[in-house]
C-alpha cells in the first residue's frame, strides 16, 4: 500500500462547458475536477488549498472512513468547512471495497458548480469479479447544467412563499462537455468555438470489450443512458461487482454508478450516438432554453482518448429501432458476485416518512418524519459527540450500558434534528415511503446497505406508523430473500414508492443520510445515523480539524 498524494487549489473562475460563460468553482481549473485512481489499502491524502470567497468541505461519497469519520468532508456532521483562503487536508485509507466512486462538495450547493470529480479504486481481484475482461477502462460522468451558479438559484428556489419547484437545469454534460447553439441563446455570453465545447467523442478499439464507468454527478435530474446499438452489459453498482447483465438502456439517479460492458463488434459502421436523455417529466416549471439531452459519439478507432467533435452519426435509438422490445435497467435483478447474505434479522427498524411541506415561515422544507435538517457549521455532531461523551454530557444521559439503538432527539441542538444513534454492532432496517411525486436517490454515508424490497404505493401493512414493533411486520418480511440481495450506497425511491433497506452498523462515527437531489439536500431532507458510540474516541480530531472551526467566514457558501 502507498499514500497517493493529491493537491488541489480551489478557485472560482468563468467556464464555458456548453459555450455559455458562467461563474464556476473549479478545482486545479480543471472541470469535472481531477481523477483520483487508487488501489485498495493505499492511503489518499488530499490537500485542499481554498482560494475561494466562501467555505467548503469536499466528501468521498462511497467511502467507509473506517476509523476516519472526521474526514467524511459533511459540514455539520463530521467536521466544519474549510474556510476562505485556508487550506485542510483529508487522509484516509481505503480498504474493503473498490469500484466507482467519486467526491464532491459538502458544503451548499458546490458540487454543482463544479467541485465534484471521479474516484476509482482497484483491488487485486477486481478484475476477476469483473467477469468479462475488457481492453479499455472509462469514466463518462453525466450531469444536469445550469447556466447560472446554484447561489442564485437557490435564493428563489427556498424563498419564503415558493412552492418546492427545484430550478430546471438549461442542458447536460458528458464528462462536463456539451455544445448549445449561441444563437438559441441571445440572453447569454456565449461562444462554442473554444476547445474544450463540442460533441463529446469516445475513441474505442473495434472487436473489444471495454468498462464504461457510467456515473451521475448531477444535482437533479434522472438520466437515462444507452448507446445506439450497443447493448450495456451492467457488472457493477455503487462499487459492487454484480454477474453481467444485458440491457438497452440504464436509467441512472444522481449520485449512482453503474458499469457496463460495451462490445465494439459492429461491422457495418464505425461511428454511433451515445445518447445521456434527462427525464424530464419532475421537471415543475418551464425553462425555455432547456435542451432535455446531451449526445455523444462511440467511434471505433485504434485511438484511445476522447476528444470534442463536430458532428454527431446518424444512428437509430433503441426506443425507434426495437421500441417496447427494449430492456432497461432492472436492479432487482442483478445479483453481486461476492455473495453476501444479509442477517437474518435486524435489531432495530425505522419508518421514515420523507415529504416537503411548506412549513414554518412558509419556507419549503424537506422532511423526514417531523424532521428538517439545518445543520450548525461550528458545532457538527461527531465534534459533539465525542466531546458529549467524553464529559459524560447530560445529553447523552439516554446511552444505555450496552449495545441499543434508538432515537435521540435531545442530544443536538435542533430537537427536529432526527439523529438514529446506535452503539455495539447493530443491525438495522430502514423504511423508507417517498410521498413525493418525484424518485429520490437517498445516499447513506459509511455504508454500504442491502437494498431488501421496494415497490409501488404504501409499504405492505397499514398502520406503521405505530410501527417500531419487528413482531408486527409480517406482510412486509415474509418475501425477503436474504442470501445475496444487492448491496449499494444510493437507492432511488420511486415517487409514492417505498423501499427497505437493511446495514449492520459496525462504523464508528456519525453518518448522512439523505436525497442526493442536491436542492432537497439543501431543503432539509437529511438526517444522521451515530453508530457505534461506543468506539468514538477523541483522538479522531486532529487539532487541524479543531482550528477550522474556529476560523472566521465558515458559514460563507452555506446556502440561504
Ligand atoms: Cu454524495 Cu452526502 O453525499
Amino acid at each position: 500500500p502507498t499514500t497517493r498524494q493529491y493537491h488541489w487549489t480551489l478557485t472560482e473562475t468563468e467556464l464555458n462547458p456548453d459555450g455559455v460563460w458562467r461563474p464556476m468553482l473549479l478545482i486545479n481549473n480543471q472541470f469535472p475536477g481531477p481523477l483520483i485512481e487508487v488501489n485498495e489499502h493505499d492511503t489518499i491524502r488530499v490537500v485542499v488549498d481554498n482560494q475561494m470567497t466562501n467555505s467548503t468541505a469536499i466528501h468521498w461519497h462511497g467511502i467507509y472512513q473506517n476509523g476516519t469519520n472526521s474526514m467524511d468532508g459533511t459540514v455539520g456532521i463530521t467536521g466544519c468547512p474549510i474556510a476562505p483562503y485556508q487550506s485542510f487536508t483529508y487522509e484516509f485509507r481505503v480498504t474493503g471495497q473498490s469500484g466507482s466512486y467519486w467526491y464532491h462538495a459538502h458544503q451548499g450547493m458546490q458540487a454543482s458548480d463544479g467541485l465534484m470529480g471521479p474516484l476509482i479504486i482497484h483491488s487485486k481481484d477486481g478484475k476477476q469479479l469483473q467477469q468479462i475482461q475488457y481492453a479499455s477502462d472509462r469514466i463518462i460522468m453525466l450531469s444536469d447544467h445550469y447556466h447560472d451558479l446554484t447561489g442564485v438559484l437557490s435564493r428563489k428556489y427556498l424563498a419564503p412563499d415558493m412552492e418546492n419547484a427545484e430550478p430546471v437545469p438549461d442542458g447536460a454534460l458528458i464528462n462536463g462537455r456539451a455544445i448549445r447553439n449561441c444563437d438559441d441563446l441571445p440572453h447569454r455570453r456565449c461562444d462554442n468555438t473554444t476547445s474544450n465545447v463540442g460533441i463529446p467523442a469516445f475513441d474505442f478499439e473495434p472487436n473489444r470489450h471495454h468498462r464504461l464507468r457510467i456515473m451521475n454527478v448531477g444535482a437533479f435530474a434522472e438520466f437515462q443512458f444507452q448507446i445506439d446499438e450497443h447493448e450495456l452489459a451492467v457488472t457493477e453498482v455503487d462499487g459492487t461487482d454484480v454477474q453481467p447483465t444485458n440491457y438497452h438502456r440504464l436509467n441512472i439517479n444522481p449520485a449512482q454508478r453503474y458499469s457496463v460492458i460495451v462490445h465494439t463488434d459492429k461491422r457495418e459502421r464505425t461511428n454511433f450516438r451515445m445518447r445521456a436523455r434527462m427525464i424530464t417529466h419532475c421537471f415543475a416549471e418551464k425553462n425555455p432554453y432547456m435542451v432535455d439531452s446531451v449526445q455523444g459519439i462511440v467511434r471505433y478507432s485504434s485511438n484511445s482518448g476522447s476528444t470534442a467533435a463536430a458532428e454527431l452519426p446518424n444512428t437509430i435509438d433503441w426506443d425507434e429501432a426495437i421500441g417496447l422490445e427494449c430492456k432497461d435497467l432492472n436492479t432487482t435483478e442483478l445479483v453481486p458476485v461476492q455473495i453476501v447474505a444479509a442477517p437474518q434479522k435486524a435489531d432495530a427498524f425505522f419508518y421514515l416518512r420523507s415529504n416537503f411541506e411548506i412549513g414554518a415561515y412558509r419556507l419549503s422544507r424537506g422532511k423526514f418524519n417531523t424532521s428538517s435538517w439545518r445543520g450548525d457549521v461550528k458545532n457538527p455532531t461527531l465534534f459533539r459527540s465525542i466531546d458529549g461523551l467524553q464529559a459524560k454530557n447530560a445529553s447523552f444521559d439516554a446511552e444505555p450500558d450496552d449495545g441499543a439503538v434508538f432515537v435521540n432527539d435531545r442530544a443536538f441542538n435542533q430537537p427536529t434534528e432526527l439523529t438514529i444513534q446506535s452503539s455495539g454492532i447493530q443491525t438495522i432496517d430502514v423504511l423508507i415511503s417517498n410521498f413525493d411525486d418525484g424518485n429520490h436517490p437517498y445516499h447513506l454515508h459509511g455504508y454500504k446497505f442491502w437494498v431488501l424490497a421496494q415497490g409501488h404505493g404504501y409499504p405492505p401493512r397499514t398502520s406503521l406508523d405505530r410501527a417500531m414493533d419487528l413482531d408486527n411486520l409480517s406482510p412486509l418480511y415474509d418475501s425477503l430473500n436474504l442470501s445475496n440481495p444487492l448491496r449499494r450506497d444510493t437507492v432511488s425511491v420511486e415517487a409514492f414508492g417505498w423501499a427497505l433497506i437493511r446495514f449492520v452498523a459496525d462504523n464508528p462515527g456519525a453518518w448522512a443520510f439523505h436525497c442526493h437531489i442536491s436542492w432537497h439536500a439543501e431543503a432539509g431532507l437529511l438526517m444522521q445515523f451515530l453508530t457505534r458510540t461506543d468506539l468514538l474516541i477523541d483522538s479522531e480530531i486532529s487539532e487541524a480539524h479543531r482550528e477550522l472551526c474556529r476560523a472566521d467566514g465558515l458559514e460563507k457558501g452555506m446556502g440561504p
